[in-house]
């Protein structure tokens, strides 16, 4: 396949970087009116169209004239709960009629809701269902995706979530990332957060870890979920078993979270809603050591939620490398769409386009540990790619806000 007189091909490189640093984030390449050589689903090679080669050979050969339109690397999702039992709009509807999410999840309802019903979901029911999903996320551009459990809560219920992730790695080629969010909610019962997550790491961690069933732990450090002990306790359980973190932190406050996650290597701190000075100079500095914590924004979140977007522009310039996720899951954010997620960071979160979508794209990639297959268009790669609709610009991701930007994804080079 040849694509020729791409607008704009994105995040195209020779030699591709892991990731990209706040202020790098502004130079994601674009090469201007460009061509694109896709042969048996692998990217062939890319151009100038002025060093365009010309065409030898027409066996076989189809030809796409891409006059407007960008070519971009697929999204690369790291922050989903796409696993879950069914949805929460009638919560939705109560948050309308004027209850807060934080006095639904403490009544009883939010995740501890979702638990209820993935408890008694059959694990064939739950797969189908994610597995549609999955389907529908990849159609709208996500092309390497992390999903977690923390809907269990309890063994068995965790288990089977891992589980369900693992098979749809199975039967996706896109990169599937695991993670075992262990301490999501602190269960109906008798439980304490420090009660839950020993039992978590005592009984249940070592058992994720043998059966090869998580690439990360989560925690949910928040006030009345999990504190800094709890988390703590976790990452160092896990880091013990050659497993890294990702974590949730900072969605409502701001309690050293960021600093502990910082010290304990963590892949990615996501949410942030809420972020110090002290939160920005610990991210800072693991940036300039070169052993980067990835800020992942959830900009669907804060959107669904009414709450603070994340303060990206302060990250980027304290040369902190940001990425973008949907946070897909029933509750806080109901859309596995991340062109919505771009189109919001650059609305909300003082957002260039071009770094809104290094954010989606390669810093997505980093922060799933994926960067060497997914996130960038680069000669032997997988060709997954996506082609948007015509455009001005690539302001029209955001200016054309109530659009579908993308057109056309292409998985291992054939449309999906
Ligand atoms: O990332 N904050 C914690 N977990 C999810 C939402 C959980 C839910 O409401 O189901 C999040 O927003
Ligand atoms: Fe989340």
């Amino acid at each position: 396949m040849l694509w020729k007189n791409i607008k704009g091909l994105v995040g195209a490189y020779d030699a591709p970087p892991p990731y990209l640093k706040g202020r790098e984030m502004g130079s994601f390449p674009v090469l201007e009116n460009a061509w694109l050589a896709i042969d048996e689903g692998v990217i062939a090679d890319f151009g100038p169209m002025e060093t365009f080669p010309g065409i030898a050979d027409w066996t076989g050969l189809e030809v796409v004239d891409c006059e407007g339109k960008y070519v971009l690397p697929t999204w690369c999702d790291s922050h989903t709960h796409l696993v879950f039992a069914a949805s929460r709009s009638h919560e939705f509807l109560s948050r309308l009629e004027g209850k807060t999410y934080q006095e639904i999840a403490e009544s009883g309802g939010g995740i501890l809701n979702s638990a209820r019903a993935l408890q008694e979901m059959s694990e064939a029911e739950l797969l189908s269902d994610a597995h549609q999903r999955l389907v529908q996320a990849m159609r709208s551009g996500t092309g390497a995706i992390e999903i977690k459990s923390g809907y269990g809560l309890t063994a068995e219920a965790e288990m089977k979530m891992l589980r369900v992730i693992r098979t749809l790695e199975e039967r996706v080629s896109i990169p599937v990332k695991a993670t075992f969010l262990a301490c999501h909610a602190v269960p109906e019962g008798d439980w304490s957060a420090a009660a839950w997550t020993q039992h978590m790491v005592d009984d249940v961690l070592p058992k994720v870890a043998d059966e090869g069933l998580a690439d990360y732990v989560d925690a949910f450090c928040e006030k009345g979920y999990f504190g800094l002990d709890e988390t703590r306790l976790l990452i160092d359980r896990a880091s013990r078993l050659g497993i890294s973190a990702k974590v949730h932190v900072n969605q409502f406050n701001a309690f050293g979270g960021v600093k502990l996650c910082v010290d304990a290597n963590a892949v990615s701190v996501d949410h942030l809603e809420e972020l110090t000075s002290d939160d920005i100079a610990a991210l800072a500095s693991a940036s300039e050591s070169g052993q980067p914590v990835i800020a992942t924004a959830l900009p669907g979140c804060s959107y669904f939620l009414g709450i603070p977007y994340t303060p990206t522009r302060k990250l980027m310039e304290a040369d902190v490398p940001v990425a973008l996720a949907t946070d897909f899951n029933p509750g806080s954010a109901p859309s596995s769409n991340m062109s919505r997620a771009v189109q919001l960071a650059i609305l909300k979160s003082n957002m260039l386009p071009i770094e809104a979508i290094a954010a989606a794209t390669l810093n997505g990639a980093a922060a799933m540990e994926v960067a060497d297959r997914a996130g960038v268009i680069a000669r032997g790669r997988a060709a997954n790619v996506l082609m948007t609709r015509e455009m001005n610009g690539l302001e029209d991701f955001a200016y054309d806000f109530g659009e579908e930007p993308v057109e056309k994804v292409f998985i291992d080079g054939a449309a999906l």
